[in-house]
C-alpha cells in the first residue's frame, strides 16, 4: 500500500523538524501542503528519495548536505561534502569585519580559506562597494564558492593556493584593509573529529593535523605583509585557544590583540590591527 507523510514520518526514527524537511525536499511540497495533506499516497518515487534520505540521516549525515544548503547571515549557501557547513558562531567574524571597514569607501578584504565562501559572499553582498577576494587549497571548495557568489550575485575573486600563496603570485603587498579567515583549528588526534557532523566534513576544513595553532601561525606570520597601515586581522579559533593567538597577534606587532566572545560566551574570535 501506497505510503502517506503522517506514516513516513512517524516511522522514520527521526525528530519530527528533520524529517518533515527532508520529506518536504523530497516532494518539491510546502510545509503547509504536507500539513494538509498528510493522509495523501506518496508516489513511490519520491518516497524511495525520502526513505534514502531518512537512512542516510540515521546514519549521521548532516542535515546540511542532504539538503544541500545551510543558511549564514540571512543567505542560503549551497554546500556539499567538499566544504564546511558554515557555522552561527562565524558571522561573529563577518560582523566584526564589516565593523572594522564601517567608514572606509571601497575597503579591500581578504577571506583565506573560504569553504563555500560563506564569510567573503556575506561581506561582498553586505558592501557592494568592496574589493573582496578569496582563497582556498581546494579547487572543489572553490567552485562551492564560486557557485554561492553568482547565485547570490556576490563580486567575490577567487584564488586557489596555500594561504597567501594564492595571491599575486605569492608577491606581498600591503593592500587589505582586513583579513579575515576561520582555519582548520582543531588538532590532530582530538576525538571530536570521530563525532557528530565533523565525520562527514572535509579533514582539511577541520585540522592542522598538527597541534591545532599550525594554519592561525601561518595565517598571522604572513598577514603584516598584506594590510595597509590600521588594517586588522581577525581569526576564528578554537574554545581554548584565544589566548595563545592573542600571543601570536602581539609577537607579530598586531596592537590590542583582543578576543570577543559568540553567544555561548565562549571566546571565539581574536584579532587585532596594525
Ligand atoms: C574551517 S573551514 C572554513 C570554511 C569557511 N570559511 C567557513 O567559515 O565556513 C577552513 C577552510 O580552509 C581551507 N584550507 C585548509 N588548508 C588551507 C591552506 N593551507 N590554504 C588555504 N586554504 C586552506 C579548507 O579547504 C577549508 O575550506
Amino acid at each position: 500500500m501506497a505510503a502517506c507523510a503522517r506514516e513516513l514520518i512517524a516511522g522514520s526514527g527521526l525528530p519530527l523538524l528533520e524529517a518533515r524537511m527532508l520529506l518536504e525536499r523530497a516532494l518539491g511540497a510546502s510545509r503547509t501542503w504536507l500539513i494538509a495533506h498528510d493522509d495523501e499516497a506518496l508516489p513511490d518515487a519520491q518516497v524511495a528519495v525520502f526513505q534514502d534520505w531518512a537512512a542516510r540521516r540515521r546514519r549521521g549525515e548532516p542535515m546540511a548536505y542532504l539538503l544541500g544548503e545551510r543558511e549564514f547571515m540571512g543567505h542560503l549557501f549551497h554546500v556539499s561534502p567538499a566544504v564546511l557547513i558554515p557555522r552561527p558562531e562565524t558571522e561573529l567574524l563577518v560582523e566584526t569585519a564589516l565593523a572594522h571597514v564601517r567608514d572606509i569607501p571601497a575597503p579591500r578584504v581578504l577571506d583565506l580559506g573560504t569553504g563555500s565562501g560563506a564569510i567573503a559572499v556575506s561581506i561582498a553582498l553586505a558592501r557592494p562597494d568592496a574589493r573582496v577576494d578569496a582563497t582556498d587549497l581546494s579547487p572543489q571548495a572553490l567552485e562551492v564558492a564560486g557557485d554561492n557568489a553568482r547565485r547570490l550575485g556576490a563580486v567575490v575573486a577567487l584564488h586557489e593556493g596555500d594561504w597567501y600563496g594564492a595571491l599575486n603570485g605569492g608577491a606581498a603587498a600591503p593592500i587589505y584593509d582586513v583579513i579575515v579567515s576561520n582555519p582548520p583549528y582543531i588538532a590532530a588526534g582530538d576525538p571530536h573529529l570521530s563525532q557528530g557532523d565533523l565525520r562527514h566534513e572535509p579533514g582539511m576544513a577541520l585540522t592542522d593535523r598538527s597541534d591545532g595553532l599550525e594554519a592561525l601561525r601561518a595565517i598571522v606570520r604572513g598577514a603584516p605583509a598584506w594590510l595597509k597601515p590600521g588594517g586588522a586581522l581577525w581569526m576564528e579559533h578554537g574554545w581554548d585557544q584565544a589566548g595563545r593567538v592573542r600571543d601570536l597577534l602581539r609577537a607579530a606587532g598586531f596592537g590590542g590583540a583582543t578576543s570577543r566572545r559568540d553567544l555561548a560566551g565562549i571566546e571565539r574570535i581574536s584579532g587585532g590591527s596594525l
